[in-house]
């Protein structure tokens, strides 16, 4: 085994794009830490045949002691932690009208909320270190006119304001704080929510062509590594050409 780079918490990284994330941060030669609601074991086969080591435990990102608890735990079992993915998300599909309070809470308490516990709890130790990298998920709805969406669209322009007034406050401890962005993409969740954008939108990108996790993984690890060091409150939309920020 290569000598690790550090640890890299990816939360939601059970499923989907953030598995994604966590194979791809594995194979540059981080250690991985995953949070989620659900067992990641297929995400743990995956790190450990790129050759590194890997920690999980069930953790709801709203959880206040829960994400305390998994930052201790990840120090502990894995030290150093070098990168934290905020990926964990909901994306309900309800008009304004549809959407009660309870909802909405619920929205922005896993999408926003979460992004802010899990710093909380991770970032005092990077600036006392003074290196760390933080990786926020937003999506490109937040400038596209996409209906049915107003928690989760608040919820991801939430993720962006508050990742670059977080950036303001750690450059100086050598702690970088960016977003990530991506257009549509292909994961079984989201195939379930609406079907029917997967035959148009992909049409208004550049690149016109369905966007799978692999596309995303680039830019997070860009943002994780040495080279993203001058790099922080940035948002890189990944979608193939669709936005233009
Ligand atoms: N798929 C897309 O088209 C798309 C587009 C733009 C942005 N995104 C964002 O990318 C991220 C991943 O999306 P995906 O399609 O891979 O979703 P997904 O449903 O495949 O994966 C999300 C993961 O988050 C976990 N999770 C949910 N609530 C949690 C909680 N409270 N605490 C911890 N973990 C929790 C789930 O168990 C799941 O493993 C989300 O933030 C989403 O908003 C997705």
């Amino acid at each position: 085994m290569s000598t690790s780079k550090g640890t890299a918490v990816v939360t939601g990284a059970a499923n989907g794009i953030g598995q994604a994330y966590a194979q791809r941060l594995a194979t540059d030669g981080f250690d991985i830490a995953v949070a989620d609601v659900v067992e990641a074991a297929a995400t743990r086969a995956l790190v450990e045949a790129a050759g590194r080591k890997f920690f999980s435990a069930i953790v709801d990102v709203t959880s206040p002691d829960s994400t305390k608890q998994f930052a201790a735990d990840v120090d502990a079992n894995m030290p150093p932690i070098v990168a934290l993915v905020n990926n964990a998300g909901i994306y309900p599909w309800k008009s304004f009208e549809e959407t009660d309070y309870a909802t909405w809470r619920k929205v922005i308490g896993v999408n926003l909320d979460g992004a802010f516990l899990m710093c909380k709890a991770f970032v005092p130790g990077m600036v006392a270190r003074k290196s760390g990298r933080i990786v926020n998920v937003a999506s490109t709805t937040f400038w596209l006119n996409a209906p049915q969406m107003t928690a989760y669209i608040a919820s991801k322009g939430g993720v962006i304001g508050f990742t670059r007034a977080l950036a303001s406050e750690i450059g100086t401890s050598g702690v970088t704080a960016n977003v990530v962005a991506p257009g549509l993409t292909n994961t079984k969740t989201m195939r379930g929510v609406n079907e029917e954008i997967y035959d148009y939108l992909p049409k208004q990108q550049a690149i016109p062509r369905l966007i799978e996790p692999k596309d995303l993984v680039g830019v997070v690890a860009f943002f994780c590594s040495a080279d993203s060091a001058f790099v922080t409150g940035q948002t890189i939309a990944v979608d193939g050409g669709q936005v233009r920020l």
